[in-house]
């Protein structure tokens, strides 16, 4: 079954919507992992961000997802890393449609409410840095 890792951002954590994303996702049929409310280190969030190194904005994206509690999260089902990405609405909160998360509540691309993986390779990577696999629940058994 497929994984992927989302991230409630400082800004959604603040802005006590964890339940209200948490929710959709429940609702469309995905089953939550694994979860944990931490302060990002900024060595982990260097890693996280490795990608965007070179981007003039690195140092804003690392102050920023580093300046308060992020709800972590990793949910499993059908197809789930892209939809999640339907789910979460474009990058830039002005170009999500209304019904999407960042489109119903995120206003800047940086304060965007929620990160989550765009691929298999990255699910991977990031539910690896975030989370140990005893962390993580099986429903196998219930079904
Ligand atoms: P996320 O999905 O977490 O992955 C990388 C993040 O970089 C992205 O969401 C945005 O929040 C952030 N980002 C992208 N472009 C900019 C920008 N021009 N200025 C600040 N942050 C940005």
């Amino acid at each position: 079954m497929e994984r992927t890792f989302l991230m409630v951002k400082p800004d959604g954590v603040q802005r006590n919507i964890i339940g209200e994303i948490v929710s959709r996702f429940e609702r469309k049929g995905f089953q939550l992992v694994g979860a944990k409310l931490m302060q990002i280190p900024t060595n982990l969030a260097e890693q996280h961000y490795g990608e965007h190194k070179e981007k003039p904005f690195f140092g804003e994206l690392v102050d920023f997802i580093t300046s308060g509690p992020v709800f972590a999260m990793v949910w499993e089902g059908e197809n789930v890393i892209a939809t999640a990405r339907q789910m979460m609405g474009s990058t830039n909160p002005k170009d999500a449609q209304p019904g999407t998360i960042r489109g119903d509540f995120g206003l800047t691309v940086g304060k965007n409410v929620i990160h989550g993986s765009d691929s298999p390779e990255s699910a991977e990577r990031e539910i690896n840095l975030f989370f140990k696999e005893e962390e993580l629940v099986n429903y196998s058994k219930l079904m």
